[in-house]
């Protein structure tokens, strides 16, 4: 990466993957939005924007603005990172297409409406029994524990092993950020998830019934190949977990922050959905994604070089005053829609409609089955380089 200024280009010298930054991101988003439509970011020596129309901009022009040197800051034509690319998140198409072709066939509403039963029943029979207990800590037994049960039984996951999930999950992260401090410690933490998920991808190791089976039914039938369909089994295993995990978190955070939106979503529990829209557009899960310039390339009037990083700062973008009225402000009677959260364009992400469904069964169940809901104690903020959540928010609750 070069770290020299190019000319004419507004510059910021901060870190956002420092732990200040981390702790504290919102002045990061909002000085990288608001010192031009492409900013250089010194301390790397790559472009960021978070700028809506901007953002949305450019992951439509997938041509010029590559995935498969990567979607992290390593730009994995020139360097190795630490595990195979996906299969499907870094490729372009030719290679994009039947891949996510596969993985949007089977994450379908049709899909969808199959599993809801079974997701509703789940979330049902868990938020009464942390009602039963009345204290308990949301991040961990309500936000973490629904998604690590029926995310891996709608894949058709073996029940041992699971524990690694979320170790090999921040090791994917934390890795998509810069070799820093979080990145070394994630891989210290991960122990042996690589090898779980290394069995834990393969058909032998999947029930006949989930959805990682219909993926190997599309190898069987021609579409991909098997080791294709290994990798993307991994993809549900890799960016399927924690994303929804802090999605949910930070729901349940907002709703406590905003009293008056918790009473609304009270009254009328169908408000779920809007609930986990206007989250994923005021507190992202997801605040970052990049693209790598296939070709020397022009942003409004900004020069950019081939080969250059680009990062998407996906959270600025929901912020962003010139698509959303007051943005900083937890609404969830707005019109959410159109959000960066889950990307735009060809890689929009394919599990949306999955993370959307587990969010509304909990979110719903709270609603109808909790009277009232306060904080006990100080939320703690997950570290990552590339994903924001919360790893602790201790509650009180009363049965409705
Ligand atoms: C709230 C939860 C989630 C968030 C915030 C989220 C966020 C994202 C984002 C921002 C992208 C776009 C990446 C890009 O443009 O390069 C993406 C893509 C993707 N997501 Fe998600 N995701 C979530 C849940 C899930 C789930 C549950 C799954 C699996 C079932 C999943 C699987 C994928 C895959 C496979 C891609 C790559 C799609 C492609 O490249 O065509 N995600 N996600």
């Amino acid at each position: 990466m070069t770290s020299v200024a190019p000319t004419d280009a507004p510059v910021l010298d901060g870190d956002p993957f420092s732990m200040e930054t981390l702790a504290d991101p919102i002045p990061f988003d909002t000085a990288v939005r608001e010192a031009g439509p492409m900013v250089w970011l010194a301390k790397y020596g790559v472009w960021a924007t978070g700028r809506h129309a901007v953002v949305d901009g450019i992951f439509r022009s997938w041509g010029t603005f590559i995935s498969s040197a990567g979607t992290g800051m390593t730009n994995t034509k020139r360097e190795t990172t630490w595990r195979r690319p996906s299969v499907i998140l870094d490729q372009d198409p030719p290679d994009h297409t039947a891949t996510r072709a596969i993985m949007t066939r089977l994450l379908s509403p049709r899909t969808m409406r199959k599993l809801k039963e079974q997701f509703a029943a789940e979330a049902d029979r868990l938020v009464e029994s942390l009602v039963a207990r009345g204290e308990f800590d949301a991040a961990l037994d309500l936000a973490e524990a629904f998604p690590l049960t029926v995310l891996p039984d709608a894949v058709g996951m073996a029940r041992e092993g699971r524990q690694h999930l979320l170790p090999y999950s921040n090791v994917n992260f934390q890795a998509m950020g810069p070799r820093n401090r979080l990145w070394e410690e994630a891989v210290e933490q991960a122990g042996d998830a690589a090898e779980y998920v290394a069995w834990q991808m393969r058909r032998e190791a999947l029930t006949d019934d989930g959805l990682g089976a219909e993926i190997y039914a599309a190898a069987d039938a021609g579409e991909i190949t098997e080791e294709q369909a290994g990798l993307l089994v991994r993809t549900f295993l890799s960016a399927g977990v924690d994303t929804t995990v802090f999605g949910i978190g930070f729901a349940l955070h907002s709703l406590m922050q905003n009293p008056d939106q918790w009473a609304l979503l009270r009254a009328q529990p169908s408000l779920a959905k809007h609930v986990f829209e206007e989250t994923l557009r005021h507190t992202p899960p997801s605040p970052i994604i990049g693209r790598t310039t296939k070709t020397a390339t022009e942003v409004d009037g900004i020069q950019l070089e081939a080969d250059q990083k680009v990062l998407l700062f996906l959270a600025a973008a929901n912020r962003d005053p010139a698509r959303w009225p007051d943005p900083d402000r937890f609404d969830i009677t707005r019109q959410a829609s159109g959000h960066m959260a889950f990307g735009a364009g060809i890689h929009a992400c394919v599990g949306q409609l999955i993370a959307r469904l587990e969010a509304e069964c909990v979110l719903s169940a709270v609603a109808r089955k909790v009277g009232s809901m306060e904080l006990v104690g100080e939320p703690q903020i997950k570290y990552s380089n590339w994903l924001r959540g919360l790893t602790s928010l201790p509650v009180r609750v009363t049965a409705a």
